[in-house]
């Protein structure tokens, strides 16, 4: 075998081993670059006499045309392996089934889907929403609400402490939105129409009772808001959310501090066969509590007894909920369980409006 026969055996063999592109680019430089053994062969041919060239030539010339093809060849072999695994990762089984888009998978909470009912049904008849923080004061959660410091009523909340701060303050998880009344009461002039929907907190759980739940507040004042007007609003209320013609409500005097007169009211409901209906019936369900605001708050608020007067109320929204939907339990509406949002939940573009009909 001549020295050029072992040259080419040579290179065309590192062809065949490179692995990659830049080993078989490695190869090329050694062999074709501008000092690579057949460059260095082809710059002898000048030296060479002309019978000499007119033999060496063809050879070396043909060594360097068939080591440059296996090269090219090599390269196209591996852009189209490349190409071949790239194809194979990224293949699409066409025949899976479309996943579903986020407004059609997605499950809007019950609870965000009755506070969006209670607020279209108050907006239509000319409240705005008030809101207030979470974290109280005592004077917005009981003192300015009329609950003096140290009076009994402020055991019944169960109520969550913060520890003292700085100034030994000990703030209060609210135990319920009526701190939002004093808010707005102290920040804004009557004629006032507000609901205040928000989270509440109290040290309480069972099948009914979680440690934080939902209320909304309402509150109305202005020269002559009225009992009548209260108990209009409070049935207007009660049959957009159950969506029903009438319904009986029952009045039953009660207690809190910062109304007076303070009522709970019923609802009038039947509970054939385990299940709940309201507008028919002859069993009634507690719903919520209101009055007339009591004058005490009222000055706490700045405001003069003698010149404006109104009426408050405050609606569990969990309660309610439970109540509308048939939801026996209320612990897992704070569980964050899909299974459940999927069967309570409701789609995200059944927005609750007056017009389009409350649940879609
Ligand atoms: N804040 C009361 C509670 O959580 C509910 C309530 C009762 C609110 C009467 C009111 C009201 O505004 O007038 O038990």
């Amino acid at each position: 075998m001549t020295e050029l026969d072992s040259l080419e055996r040579d290179l065309l063999d590192q062809v065949d081993a490179a692995a990659d592109e830049a080993s078989l680019d490695a190869v090329r430089v050694a062999a074709l670059g501008k000092k690579g053994s057949v460059s260095e062969l082809l710059k002898t041919l000048g030296a060479m006499s002309p019978e000499e060239r007119k033999e060496r030539g063809p050879l070396i010339n043909g060594l360097r045309d068939r080591v440059q093809n296996a090269i090219g060849q090599r390269r196209e072999a591996m852009a189209e392996a490349a190409l071949e695994a790239r194809l194979s990762t990224e293949r699409v089984d066409v025949t899976l089934p479309v996943r579903e888009a986020p407004e059609v998978r997605g499950r809007i909470h019950p609870i965000s889907q009755v506070m969006d009912e209670v607020t279209a049904i108050f907006a239509d008849m000319g409240f705005s929403v008030a809101e207030g923080p979470d974290i109280e004061t005592d004077d917005y959660n009981f003192t300015a609400l009329n609950f003096p410091p140290g009076h009994p009523a402020r055991e019944m909340h169960d109520t969550f402490f913060l520890a003292p701060d700085r100034n030994g303050q000990r703030k209060v998880l609210r135990t319920h939105t009526s701190p939002v009344q004093i808010r707005t009461m102290r920040s804004q002039e009557p004629p006032i129409r507000v609901i205040c929907p928000g989270r509440t907190y109290r040290h309480d759980s069972d099948q009914t009772h979680t440690p934080m739940f939902h209320q909304v507040e309402g509150l109305v004042i202005d020269k002559a808001a009225n009992i009548a007007n209260l108990k209009w609003v409070l049935e207007e209320f009660c049959r957009a959310f159950f969506e029903v013609d009438a319904v009986k409500m029952r009045f039953r005097p009660s207690f809190f501090p910062f109304t007076e007169p303070s009522a709970e009211v019923d609802i009038q409901c039947s509970r054939k066969g385990g299940e709940i209906r309201f507008g028919e019936g002859t069993d009634w369900l507690e719903i919520l509590g209101c009055g007339m605001v009591h004058p005490n708050v009222l000055r706490n608020c700045g405001l003069d007894p003698d010149a404006v007067q109104g009426f408050a109320f405050g609606v569990g929204i969990d309660r309610i909920a439970m109540l509308k939907y048939g939801m026996p339990d209320l612990r897992p509406f704070f569980e964050a369980d899909v299974r459940w949002l999927d069967h309570y939940g409701f789609r995200p573009l059944d927005i609750p409006s007056l017009v389009s009909g409350l649940t879609g």
